[in-house]
Order: C-alpha cells, then structure tokens, then sequence
C-alpha cells in the first residue's frame, strides 16, 4: 500500500514536472521585444545540448553569429528563460558596475562540497574570495615558482629519456601530465611520479569533466532539488577530495604549515582559525560566519584542481598547434626564448624573466582568444534589474550567458577570425579594441582568481619544452571536432603533433 503511494506520488511528480516543460511559459522574452529562435516543446532551444550532440561552444556561437544585429538575444533552456549577449557595453555594465546584481552562477550541484569558491553564493562568495585573493599575489606566486619549474624539469627528463629523436603522439598526454603535476604540487603539496599516472585522479577528473544530464534538472525545478538536498555530483568525486585533503593535512602535515608555502599550507592556516568572518557586502548586512570543516577545506582544493588542471592543460595543447602550423610563430617565440631567458638571464627563471617574454604574452592570448577553455560566463540575478541600454527588466535568479567563443570569433573585433595572429594582442592593437572583447578569463570582481597562476604555468610550460623540442603538423590533419560530452574544450581525437628534439649546442 504504502509503495502503490509513493510510486502513484512520483508518477503524478513526473507529469506535473512534463507539463511543466512542455506548456510552460514561453513568452518571456516576447514581452520585451527581444528576439531569438523559436524553443520546441519540453528542451526549449537547448534540445542538441541537452542530448549532447552539440557542444555548447558550438551551439552558443551559431546562435551569437545568427543574430548580428541584436543586442541580446532571447533563448530558453527546458523552460528557463536566458539572456545570451551579444552588446560589450552591456557585457561591461552587467559583470563590471552593476556586478552586485549578478554576483552568482546559479550552478548548484546539492553536493558537500557546494560551499567552493566556484559555485558559493552572495557573502559566502565575497568571504572566500576576499581570503583566497591574497593567495595569488606576486609574492605568493614567487613562493611557488620553484615547485613549477621542478615539474617543468621532470617532465624534460621523462621526454628525454621515452622520445627518441622525433616522435608523432598527442600533445595533450604531455601537457596533462605537466598540468597534473604542477596542481598537484601547489595544491596539494604532492609531488607526483612523471612515470606512474595515479588511476584513481583519473579517474575522478573524468568524472569531474563530464557533462551530467542531472545537472540540467536545476533548470527545470531548482527550488524543488534545492529542497531535496538533491546531490547532482557522482559521490567518488567528494570522497576523493575529502580522503586527499585529510591525508595532506592531517596526516602528512600533521594539522601544521609545512615550509613549502603551497595552496595547501595556506588552507592549513585557514583551518587553524576555525571559522571565518566578513563577506558583508553594504554596512547594515550581517557578518557571515563559515565554520571551516574539513569539507569546506576539500571543496577549495577540489575547485583549484578542477578549475586549473584541465584548463592548462588543453591550452597549452592549442598552443602547440598552433605553433606547428605556424612556424614562423614558432621560431620568433623560440628566439625570444633563447635572448631573454638564456641569454640575457642565464636560463633562471624568475617571475620578472617570464614577464619580459612579450611575445610569448601574445602567443598566449592568442591562443585563448581560438580556443577559450570555458564557453560562457554565467550569471544570475539577484534581484530584479534592468538591463542597460534595452527595455528589459529582469527577475530574481533569471539567467545571463556571456557568449566568450562568439564574442572571440566576431570579426568587428577580430578581422579573420580563424586566423592564428598573435599580432592582434600588440599593445597597440589591444588599446584600439573593446576592453571586453577578450575574455578568457570573464571579466569583473568573479574573474578567474587562478588566470595569474595559469599565466606562469603555461610560459614556464612553453619556456622548457620549446627550448628543448619543436612542433610539426603530423603526417596526416583533421580538422578538430569538439567533444560535447566534456564541460570545457576538449578535441575529440586529441591534438596529435610530430615532435623533434633540437639540437642544444
Ligand atoms: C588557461 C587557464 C585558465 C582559464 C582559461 C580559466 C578561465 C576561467 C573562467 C572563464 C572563469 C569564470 C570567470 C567568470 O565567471 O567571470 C574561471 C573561474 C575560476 N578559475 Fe580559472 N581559468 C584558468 C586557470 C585557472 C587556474 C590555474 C586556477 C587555480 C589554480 C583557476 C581557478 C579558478 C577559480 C577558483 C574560479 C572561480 C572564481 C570565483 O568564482 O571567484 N583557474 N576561470
């Protein structure tokens, strides 16, 4: 009897929740003028998304260059009104002045580690941010250089000593590696074996990369799922990253700042204050107070690796594509190496050495403005705003998409846009452009808090392989296909290269 209730119960759950989808309101934008394509029935305008045909970079980009002269265009996911835009004055107003009104993601994943950095809401956010700011400073990060360049050093002699002369493979192999390793060193405070991969992170990065059909259920009925507790997120990733961290801390460090000065010392010293305190946003709010347990420890080394290994890596694996394809690039990049790292400094790798690399500066934002890692920047309302320059008012918790590839690829900012020139980021070029039109990294007070960090991880990255290897097209391209079941750029059949040593006199 009591079974006949709650299957009787889910079933009708089920249909209210179809009905929902399927009749729901799709008018939304209509009342504000704002045009975009018309959403079929249930998945709204998302259907090839949602089934992962598409990626998102695709879809979004198709939609961005489909509606030239919009300013914004109207879309819904399920039944979810979002508002993609496509004007950079409104991209400046929204993540920029009026940044207050849109401080969350909206990305909830009902999981013991949602109080991350990434996806921590309002004070919450503005308390971790304010603690986790310092990390990234010049100082800090000068603190770290040692523990880069010795992965950067490892990986060099475990390339030496597996690639003969010259060797066809996919580049990501190597630059995951190198990204896994200097995460690991910095993060956590582990100093892994180049030669032995540890099948149990990857394990959890596929996990954590992977699109999750459940998470699309928080655009359908969030509150719903908010109020079930409803965990989004496969439980092995939480318990990795719980276990590590009590490992670290606990175990190795014995709840003590070691003398390494890595990320992990300074949560340690988090952790030693047993809460923390601010975040208030105007003077009459209250002060938020987070207990730091060991999950909210966990979750901002689960969110520094997540957000800072994959990204890394599969720039740095376009990078090298692209310096295979243009060789001229390349050998400009190689002798700009060679002058001011090894000739001028004597091969020491400081943070001031790595600033000189201009070039190399250029290469790499050009890299970002082909490949951005992450598709979009989302944002929430927090209360009902206007948006400026349109006659559209939105309500709480409406969704906003910064569309980065579209935006990248329009050739207002960019003439020929599929062309790799790292020309376009020469101080002048960049002074004559948008300051929104380049936006790896998002824009405003949530921008990426890493983009520093990955800055010298990558050109320290560039600076000991191009030194030691040069990169070459392989027997036979494809063109790139992107796979649409990863949360972040990724080329479906890698990124295969030939790789040649130099000869080093
Ligand atoms: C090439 C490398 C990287 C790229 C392209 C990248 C890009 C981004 C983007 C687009 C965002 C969202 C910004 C927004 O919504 O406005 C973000 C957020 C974030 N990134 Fe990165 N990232 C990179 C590397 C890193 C690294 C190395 C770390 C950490 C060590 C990191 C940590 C984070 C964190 C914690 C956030 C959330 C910040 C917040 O919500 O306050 N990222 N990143």
């Amino acid at each position: 009897m009591t079974l006949a209730i709650i299957l009787v119960t889910l079933l009708s759950l089920i249909i209210l929740l179809l009905l929902y989808c399927l009749l729901g309101n799709r008018q939304y934008w209509k009342q504000f003028n704002v045009k975009g394509p018309e959403p079929s029935a249930l998945f709204g305008n998302y259907k090839d998304v949602i089934l992962r045909r598409v990626t998102s970079f695709d879809f979004h980009e198709k939609i961005y260059n489909s509606h030239p002269n919009e300013k914004v265009v109207g879309l819904y996911r399920f039944n979810t009104p979002v508002l993609l835009l496509r004007d950079l004055d409104i991209v400046q107003q929204v993540s920029i002045r009026d940044f207050d009104s849109f401080v969350n993601r909206g990305i909830e994943f009902g999981d013991k580690l949602s109080t991350n950095l990434g996806s921590s809401c309002d004070n919450t956010w503005r308390l971790l941010r304010t603690r986790f700011s310092p990390i990234f400073t010049s100082g800090k990060l000068k603190n770290m250089l040692h523990l880069v360049e010795r992965c950067g050093d490892q990986l060099l002699e475990h390339l030496d000593a597996t690639i003969p002369s010259s060797i066809e493979c996919d580049v990501v192999n190597i630059t995951k590696r190198y990204a896994i390793m200097s995460i690991s060193a910095c993060v956590f405070g582990i100093d892994r074996d180049m030669t032995k991969p540890d099948e149990k992170l990857e394990e959890v990065n596929k996990m954590i990369f992977t699109q999750y059909q459940a998470l699309e259920l928080f655009y359908v009925c969030p509150e719903l799922l908010k109020k079930m507790h409803f965990n989004a997120l496969p439980k092995k990733i939480s318990e990795y990253f719980i276990r590590l961290v009590d490992e670290v801390i606990n175990k190795q460090r014995n709840g003590v700042p070691s003398n390494r000065k890595d990320f992990m010392d300074l949560l340690l010293e988090m952790k030693n204050m047993t809460e923390l305190k601010g975040g208030k946003k105007n003077d009459g709010d209250e002060i938020t107070v987070l207990p730091v347990t060991d999950e909210v420890i966990a979750a901002q080394a689960m969110v520094f690796h997540g957000a800072g290994m994959e990204s890394s890596a599969t720039t740095l694996a376009f990078a090298l594509h692209e310096l295979a394809k243009n060789q001229d690039v390349q050998e400009k990049l190689f002798q700009e190496i060679k002058q001011q790292v090894f000739e001028k400094n004597n091969g020491e790798l400081s943070l001031e050495t790595l600033k000189q690399l201009t070039y190399m500066s250029q290469v790499f934002d050009e890299t970002l403005r082909m490949y951005p890692i992450i598709d979009l920047q989302r944002k929430v309302s927090a209360s009902s705003v206007q948006i400026p320059g349109t006659d559209i008012t939105l309500k709480r918790d409406d969704y906003i998409f910064v569309p980065i590839r579209g935006i990248h690829y329009d050739e207002k900012y960019y003439p020929d846009p599929y062309k790799f020139d790292p020309e376009r980021f020469s101080p002048e070029n960049v002074k004559s452009r948008h300051p929104c039109a380049f936006l790896p990294f998002g824009l405003g007070p949530r921008h990426c808090i890493g983009a520093r960090f990955a800055t010298v991880q990558n050109r320290l990255f560039l600076v000991k392989f191009l030194s030691h290897y040069k990169v070459e097209p392989p027997a036979v391209t494809k063109k790139f296909t992107y796979n649409p079941m990863k949360i972040t750029l990724a080329a479906t059949d890698g990124v295969p290269l030939k790789i040649t040593r130099r000869n080093i006199s």
